[in-house]
């Protein structure tokens, strides 16, 4: 952690290890509040107006009033960058759930936090290689907001680490594969790109790659099942800190050659020449 950064907290701006937040705010006791964590690309951040509808969206899906205007938070944001030295940066916009006199439902007014911290370049050695991923059949809470509650991604993380995996690939009832614990999950069957649609949180890197994607190759949104893995060609994963990720094992499936496809491959360099025309 760089203690020298600064960050945005209830008002005030203050060093990691100044940030406070009330022990009775319903975050803390309830997991009840919102997130959005974005990044940045020299100093600017990649898609800012779509993380900021997204927090909207999210607040609005658990019933969480914001009392900041899109236009503050977005200054906040412009400041944070102005007020830290990093070249490339993780962002995370947080608003509470607010204080609480019960311990349940909020009394007091949320608190907005927006979160700084440095990115190195590119790790091009997980392009590469590829990674593993394990399945889950935990499930998210309100998963198609993006909440504090990473309960199931957390215990998802640690199980995958004890398999020598990278990360988890969240499954539910039905047999569907939803997403990453952090991720939104994608596979090529031949030149057909395909990605759940519903019971996930819609990754505003999922949505750039969709488009990157249009006009290459077909693409379908929909749920994926498990068995249809046994017969995909490639899979990756994406979101804003791993970009596109290719992924080479689920659990012991072993994915084409087990090195990362020609089309992931293609949409990755489509990826990276767009950040570096900055056309984002
Ligand atoms: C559950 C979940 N799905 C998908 C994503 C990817 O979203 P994005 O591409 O906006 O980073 C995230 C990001 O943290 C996530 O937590």
């Amino acid at each position: 952690m760089d203690n020298t950064a600064l960050w945005y907290v209830g008002g005030r701006w203050v060093h990691p290890n100044e940030a406070t937040l009330s022990i009775n705010d319903i975050t803390v006791l309830r997991g009840y509040s919102v997130f959005e964590s974005l990044r940045t690309y020299h100093r600017r951040p990649f898609h800012l107006e779509e993380h900021l509808s997204r927090l909207a969206r999210s607040a609005a899906l658990i019933d969480l009033e914001v009392p900041y205007t899109r236009e503050f938070v977005a200054a906040i944001i412009d400041e944070v960058i102005e007020k830290n030295p990093y070249e490339h940066a993780s962002i995370r916009i947080l608003v509470t759930g607010g204080e609480s006199e019960d311990g349940i439902l909020p009394s007091g007014k949320p608190t907005l936090a927006v979160l700084i911290t440095p990115l190195g370049e590119r790790d091009m050695e997980r392009f590469a290689s590829g990674i593993k991923l394990i399945t889950s059949d935990l499930q998210r809470v309100a998963p198609e907001a993006k909440t504090v509650n990473y309960v199931a991604a957390v215990r998802s993380l640690k199980n995958a680490i004890r398999y020598g995996a990278m990360d988890a690939l969240f499954v539910n009832e039905q047999q569907q594969v939803l997403e990453g614990t952090r991720s939104n999950f994608f596979v090529f069957q031949g030149d057909t790109l395909v990605t759940p649609r519903r019971g996930v949180l819609l990754g505003v890197t999922r949505n750039v790659v969709l488009e990157l994607a249009r006009g290459h190759f077909r693409i379908e949104e929909r749920p994926i099942l498990l068995k249809e893995l046994a017969s995909i060609d490639e899979a990756f994963i994406t979101s804003s800190s791993k970009e596109i990720t290719p992924v080479v094992q689920i659990d012991d499936h072993v994915i084409g050659d087990g090195k990362p496809g020609v089309r992931t491959t293609l949409l990755e360099q489509y990826f990276i020449a767009m950040v570096g025309r900055g056309n984002f």
